[in-house]
């Protein structure tokens, strides 16, 4: 059996919960697309190897800048991602012997967002679909009646550290949906920068677990500030932190004034390229977590 990894609680729970099943008949295929978080993909796979997983990293960052260049649509770009994984993941399982089954980390919100219930496709999650008849596998998904809530109890059943179960949902197409317009490598490493001062923030003020998800967003926009005696014209980011339980419906997080100051103050002197942050005080619905 293969399984992809993503990061996230739901693949980490879903790997675990495999591996304790069936051991070394499980391979998991870790995929960077160079859309993660900063140090993210060093970071989790060293988490993989402490679980004792067997896991195959792949390094696919240039495909991906490669195909997305230009690319402003986001369910363009959530397609072009999501076929990206697949024909990385298709050509590392190949690799492997014998596979019948492929696992996926999917869980009930995936299931209902990427269903035409009304006719009306909200946005298409890349883990949902698509995957098995190209590679003929049969497909199991053991966490796919599940809300988050649930899974991060079975994650503590099977006594996994506590900063992999808490760690906040996190999209499939990462930072790509984060990044308003065209993706480029210097815009991904921008915030990349920025995500990192407000994600270490929000621990550091102990407020990374009273907020359901958080991150940072990069707005199309440029816009006049001053830095010593210069004048500046350079782009505004997005702060966004929403509570939940279940990410149907979300409120904005009331962060303190004083946090939202330092952080902001952090991000435009340290990061090069930003000059303007604010912050987003949407509810879902309307308003979506992601903004693209
Ligand atoms: P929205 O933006 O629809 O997000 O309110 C709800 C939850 O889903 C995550 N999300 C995604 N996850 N692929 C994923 O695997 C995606 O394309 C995707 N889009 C949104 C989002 O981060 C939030 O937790």
């Amino acid at each position: 059996m293969v399984l992809g990894l993503s990061g996230g609680v739901d693949s980490s729970v879903a790997a675990v919960l495999l591996n304790k099943a069936i051991g070394k008949n499980l391979t998991c295929i870790f995929v960077d697309h160079g859309l993660l978080r900063k140090n993210e993909y060093e970071n989790v796979m060293r988490d993989y190897e402490h679980l004792g997983l067997n896991v195959i990293g792949v390094n696919a960052s240039e495909k991906f800048y490669r195909e997305l260049a230009g690319v402003k649509e986001p369910e363009r770009k959530r397609k072009i991602i999501g076929k990206g994984f697949i024909d990385v993941f298709d050509e590392e399982a190949r690799k492997i012997k014998d596979v019948k089954w492929l696992a996926q980390g999917t869980i009930y919100p995936d299931v209902i967002e990427s269903l035409s219930i009304t006719g009306t496709v909200i946005k298409s999650h890349h883990n949902v679909g698509g995957l098995p008849e190209k590679m003929n596998l049969k497909l199991c998904e053991p966490l796919r009646l599940l809300f988050k809530d649930e899974v991060r109890r079975v994650g503590r059943k099977l006594g996994m550290m506590e900063h992999i179960i808490n760690r906040h949902p996190f999209p499939g197409p990462g930072l790509a949906v984060r990044i308003l317009g065209d993706i480029t490598p210097e815009k991904v490493s921008i915030l990349q920068e920025a995500d990192d001062i407000f994600i270490q923030g929000l621990r550091e003020w102990g407020l990374y677990d009273k907020v359901w998800q958080a991150g940072v967003i990069l707005l199309p926009v440029q816009s006049v500030g001053v830095m010593g005696d210069e004048r500046t014209y350079e782009n505004a980011v997005a702060l966004r932190a929403v509570t939940s339980t279940d990410a149907m419906t979300a409120d904005w997080a009331r962060l303190p004034y004083d946090f939202l100051g330092k952080i902001s103050n952090d991000i435009i002197n340290k990061v090069k390229g930003v000059n303007r942050v604010t912050y987003d005080i949407s509810s879902k619905p309307p308003s979506t977590i992601e903004w693209e």
